[in-house]
């Protein structure tokens, strides 16, 4: 992974909030690949975690390079590998922007 891609997934992910069109481009791939298993409001489906809330903050705060990876790697965990590099990068920005901006702030591990 190039460093510059990690940048641009970091700024991207800071500038979520006041930039609803990344988030919306981010929503259609959500709704469309994400949604079934882990729901609409990110609230997460049976096995599938919720992406939102205190335990999944405290798990990646600081870490979008990683989410990413994670996300790009092994979601969706039906097809995993399959999203183009764009729209991982979307789907963290969707993510950070449910998550109130708050995992793009330093955790502890930053
Ligand atoms: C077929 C069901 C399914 C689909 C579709 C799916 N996921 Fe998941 N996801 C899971 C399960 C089950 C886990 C928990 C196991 C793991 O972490 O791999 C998980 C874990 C995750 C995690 C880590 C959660 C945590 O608490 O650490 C993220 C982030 C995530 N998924 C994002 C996505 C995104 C984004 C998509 C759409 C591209 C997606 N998932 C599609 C089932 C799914």
């Amino acid at each position: 992974m190039p460093l510059l891609l990690l940048g641009v997934v970091a700024l991207l992910s800071a500038a979520a909030l006041p930039r609803p069109a990344v988030g919306e481009r981010g929503r259609a791939v959500y709704l469309a690949r994400c949604a079934d298993c882990h729901g609409r409001s990110f609230e997460g489906v049976e096995e599938a975690p919720a992406l939102t809330g205190a335990r999944f903050e405290a798990k990646w705060r600081g870490q979008t390079a990683r989410l990413y990876e994670k996300i790009r790697r092994s979601m969706p965990q039906d097809d995993p590998g399959s999203l183009s590099e764009a729209d991982a990068e979307d789907l963290v920005a969707l993510v950070s922007a449910a998550n109130h901006g708050r995992l793009a702030t330093a955790g502890a591990g930053n």
